[in-house]
């Protein structure tokens, strides 16, 4: 599949980033990815997006930039085929994780991860937690959680403007309303909700509410 020559559109955003990075993991995302474009570009949309909170929350950009760009590494598969691939690559999955069906691509991309282009434990993480959040996650894996949630080319968020505002002022507040929002979201089209997501939820609504 020939990608959309999105060069122009990103020409700014890109002068902030290791360009080496950046060309390695977008070569071996476009192949992981070859059926899926939309996927590819909201990859790319949110290591940039995390490669702009970097500098606010202390964070390594290049951490940023990789997870960003691997964190739906295994996306393009069908639950069946993550299944099998988590077999494969000897990633254990509880009876819960095997319900929530949007939670096992983030597993599995941080287990291929780090046995093909051996990723450090903090960007492992940051991709492993990337769909359900986790309780007092690393500012590296809130940066993941929320650039995921409010990259720009997300089209079905309503109400984005104010979390996108509180991912950049109060990280912990916008994981509250990004996880609320979630939750609503999950319980509306009656799938199954895994407990990392209520964990996460409360875990920061107790802290902001302290
Ligand atoms: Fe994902
Ligand atoms: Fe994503």
């Amino acid at each position: 599949m020939e990608f959309i020559n999105n060069d122009e559109k990103y020409k700014y955003e890109l002068g902030n980033v290791n360009m080496e990075l950046f060309l390695k993991y977008e070569k071996e995302l476009k192949e992981s990815l070859i059926d899926n474009e939309r996927r590819f570009w909201h990859s790319i949309s949110v290591a940039i997006t995390a490669v702009t909170l970097a500098d606010i929350y202390n964070v390594d950009k290049d951490s940023c930039l990789v997870a960003g760009l691997l964190h739906d590494y295994s996306k393009s598969l069908k639950y069946d085929e993550l299944l099998k691939a988590c077999d494969e690559y000897g990633v254990i999955l509880s009876e819960e994780d095997k319900l929530s069906d949007g939670c096992i691509h983030g597993f599995l991309a941080a287990k291929i991860c780090k046995v093909k282009y051996n990723i450090s434990d903090e960007v492992y993480d940051a991709i492993y937690y990337h769909t359900c959040g986790r309780p007092n996650m690393t500012a590296l894996e809130k940066i993941i959680y929320m650039a995921d949630f409010i990259e720009p080319l997300r089209r079905f968020r309503d109400n984005i403007a104010e979390i996108r505002r509180l991912t950049y002022t109060d990280i912990d507040l916008a994981i509250v309303k990004a996880t609320a929002m979630s939750l609503e979201f999950l319980k509306r089209r009656e799938k199954y909700i895994h407990s990392l997501t209520i964990k996460t939820h409360d875990y920061y609504k107790n802290l902001v509410d302290k």
